[in-house]
């Protein structure tokens, strides 16, 4: 059977660092009080010239470049959003014409904190069905420009980003020890959409509008949400959750990455954690993660990796990728 197959990670961080420090200068908050409640350390804001469609290329061109694979080459584009340059067209188009691979399928996917994950399940479907060759997912954003800075208990949570992964059509056995992506489980429950939403859009207000977040429940669902589809994704493939070797989730809060590597049994070693350095990039949270991991050497050639993330909507997922 074809299986999609991982041949290469990038990603891209605005030039502007803010430390809670410097936030808690213009905001009602404390190093301490981020620190302790979320293990965010830091972040990184998009300036001037700097939008999701500059950061997405860039994290492309650095995974092409990693994956030694010329982007004209490249036949699909799924972009991850949910704060694209414009309504439309979708930012994937911009990208596609910045990377030089006009005339392939490109478009975008939202689902927020899960973008990157039903990007990824997206083009793997594309890939076994024959659609595409060779594509490149992306998760990217610049969640700075839809925050209420006024709001302390959302605006010290997010930071802008961008992670791609060039993906390629191989084929394989058909069976568990496979490598490539052997399945991705993805969900939706629209009846929590008040639980984190934007109060704006074209439809509705013709404003951007701002993001609006009740934590404490977020934090609650997130919790069981990732802790089923994490077992529903091992199940499908039918190995164990103590034959992964990494665990690369949503980065959210330092909280929920504990409690769900808890309530699952893996060893907090086992998971990577970025977001005391990125704070939660949204859609561009896991490819970023996994990027580190990659290159830092810990993510090797040959491990069982397993993505996942939760976010509005409510939307959730799951990936297990043999590398
Ligand atoms: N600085 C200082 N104090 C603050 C801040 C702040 N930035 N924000 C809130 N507080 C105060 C509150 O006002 C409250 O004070 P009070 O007790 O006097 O009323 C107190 O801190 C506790 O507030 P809670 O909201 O109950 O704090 P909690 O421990 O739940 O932490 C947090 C809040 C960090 C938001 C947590 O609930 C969380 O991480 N939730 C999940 C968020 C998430 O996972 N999002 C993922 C999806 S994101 C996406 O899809 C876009």
């Amino acid at each position: 059977m074809t299986r999609a197959h991982l041949l290469g990670t990038g990603s891209a961080l605005p030039k502007r660092l803010v430390t809670n420090a410097e936030l808690a200068a213009e905001v009602d908050t404390s190093d301490e009080w981020i620190v302790e409640r979320t293990g965010i350390r830091q972040r990184y804001i998009a300036g001037e010239g700097e939008t999701t469609a500059t950061l997405a290329t860039q994290a492309a061109l650095n995974a092409l470049d990693d994956a030694g694979i010329d982007a004209k080459s490249i036949d699909l584009i799924v972009l991850a959003t949910a704060t694209p340059d414009n309504t439309f067209p979708a930012t994937a188009t911009k990208v596609q014409h910045a990377l030089g691979c006009n005339g392939g399928i490109a478009f975008d996917v939202a689902a927020v904190c899960s973008g990157f994950l039903y990007a990824l399940g997206t083009a793997d479907s594309m890939i076994r069905t024959g659609m595409a060759k060779r594509a490149l997912v992306i998760g990217a954003e610049t969640f700075s420009r839809i925050l209420d800075w006024e709001d302390r208990t959302t605006c010290v949570l997010f930071g802008d980003g961008a992670g791609a992964a060039v993906l390629e059509a191989r084929e394989v056995a058909g069976d568990a020890a496979d490598t490539g992506i052997l399945t991705t489980k993805l969900h939706a429950d629209g009846a929590q959409h008040d639980l984190l939403y934007v109060d704006g859009g074209p439809s509705t207000t013709q404003t951007v509008g701002h993001l609006r977040m009740k934590g404490r429940e977020v934090f609650r669902h997130a919790v069981t949400n990732l802790a089923d589809v994490l077992k529903e994704t091992v199940e499908a493939v039918g190995v164990k959750t103590e034959d992964v070797d990494w665990v690369v989730p949503h980065q959210a809060n330092k909280r929920i990455l504990d409690a769900t590597a808890k309530k699952m049994g893996i060893a907090p070693e086992r998971v990577v954690v970025t977001v005391d350095k990125h704070a939660n990039t949204s859609a561009a949270s896991v490819p970023l993660a996994l990027d580190t991991a990659r290159k830092d050497g810990r993510i090797k050639a040959g491990d069982l990796i397993l993505l996942e993330a939760m976010g509005g909507g409510f939307t959730w997922g799951a990936s297990l990728i043999r590398l």
